[in-house]
């Protein structure tokens, strides 16, 4: 039932608060997290040296974002791995190593076999998965289960932002298990976390129309590049990948670092830039190479489309359109940050007059390998 959204997707882009806010829910006790499904885990959780994050699509960039947020909290060194890719290179793994697989569905076949194949090699898995009794989560060691409620649409959104606040629960977690984050640190990011259903909604308010409205204009775009550095790095991969599978355009993300080492070279006159801005609050120097950034393709003739925290004025003068989020600490940014991104997308394809629910050639979840 789309509940009187003109898709499934229109719906769950709506419900991406409350799918952050239920993720947390009956997680947090006097302002600290308090997972129940990872108790008794401690001394693994103190023991383990390395974490490979294995996943597919869009799960797997929740797990890049995860990376910068639990290397931070919890000093433990993160890959990211796709898990195709992970199966078949013998990789170095052992009793160790924690492998968190990530998936919606639970169902995914490639993700599946990664987590089958770490255990075979002795390492410890812990899913983190949308879906109650699924395959991927009966197959691990230990469960977080994120939830976003189900999701209908073949292109994952709400259980994007619901992944990244699982693996944050996670990360926390783990910083006070292995007394690497300290408390009053901790409960701030706990506060963050938690402040977070609420900007989502204002985003959703404020810049929903504005959006959906330079999507249509956009409608005949051909290609659009996507640039991010840090946490907003795999949020330009995510913008990215939703333009692709909606609306049928070529498109790519890049750390935006990158830009001078190749692919400046795509910036033509007219070319499409969304550029993810860290806040110059709280990463003064990231905002400061990034603005630089933004003036490097402009000076191209690049068309500069800019997502930047509210009050950043940097921006304005190098931007043909600021699109803007609530303040936030850095590794807060990539929950917001993704929203008008998962918008924008949806809102080309309805221009172009697709099935934004059914994407061509996709299925939602990927049952052979
Ligand atoms: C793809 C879906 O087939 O599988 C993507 O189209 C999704 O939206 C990916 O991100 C992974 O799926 P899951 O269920 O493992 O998260």
């Amino acid at each position: 039932d789309k509940g009187g959204w003109s898709s499934f997707m229109a719906k769950e882009v709506s419900e991406e608060p409350e799918a952050v806010a239920n993720t947390i829910r009956g997680r947090v006790r006097d302002g600290q997290i308090v997972v129940p499904e990872l108790d008794g885990l401690d001394e693994l959780f103190t023991s383990i040296t390395r974490i490979i994050v294995v996943a597919c699509g869009t799960a797997a960039y929740a797990g890049l974002v995860g990376k910068y947020a639990i290397e931070q909290w919890a000093r433990v060194p993160v890959d990211v791995e796709l898990a195709h890719e992970f199966r078949y290179r013998d990789p170095v793994i052992g009793p160790d190593t924690l492998v968190v697989s990530i998936s919606q569905s639970g169902e995914t076949m490639d993700t599946l076999m990664a987590v089958k194949y770490a255990r075979e090699r002795g390492a410890k898995t812990l899913s983190i998965c949308n879906t109650q009794g699924a395959t991927i989560p009966r197959e691990s060691d230990a469960i977080v289960y994120t939830h976003a409620g189900p999701e209908v649409a073949v292109a994952s959104t709400k259980a994007f932002v619901a992944q990244i606040t699982a693996l944050y629960l996670f990360g926390l977690h783990l910083g006070r298990v292995r007394g690497s984050l300290p408390e009053t640190e901790a409960a701030e990011h706990v506060r963050e976390l938690e402040a977070i259903p609420t900007k989502i909604q204002q985003i959703l308010d404020r810049e929903q129309s504005r959006i959906d409205q330079f999507a249509h204009w956009m409608a005949d775009t051909r290609s659009v590049l996507f640039l991010g550095r840090h946490v907003g790095y795999p949020i330009a991969l995510e913008g990215a990948l939703k333009l692709k599978e909606l609306a049928y355009i070529h498109a790519e993300g890049f750390a935006a670092g990158e830009l001078k080492h190749g692919p400046i070279a795509l910036i033509e006159p007219g070319q499409p830039v969304f550029v993810i801005v860290p806040s110059p609050r709280e990463s003064a120097e990231l905002h400061k190479k990034v603005v630089s950034n933004i003036q490097e393709i402009r000076a191209r003739g690049a068309r500069v489309i800019v997502i930047a925290e509210e009050g950043d004025a940097a921006v304005l003068p190098f931007a043909d359109e600021v699109l803007r989020i609530p303040l936030a600490g850095p590794l807060f940014e990539p929950l917001l940050a993704v929203v008008p991104l998962h918008i924008f997308a949806m809102g080309l394809s309805t221009a172009k007059g697709l099935d934004v629910d059914q994407p061509r050639n996709l299925a939602k979840s990927v049952t052979v390998e």
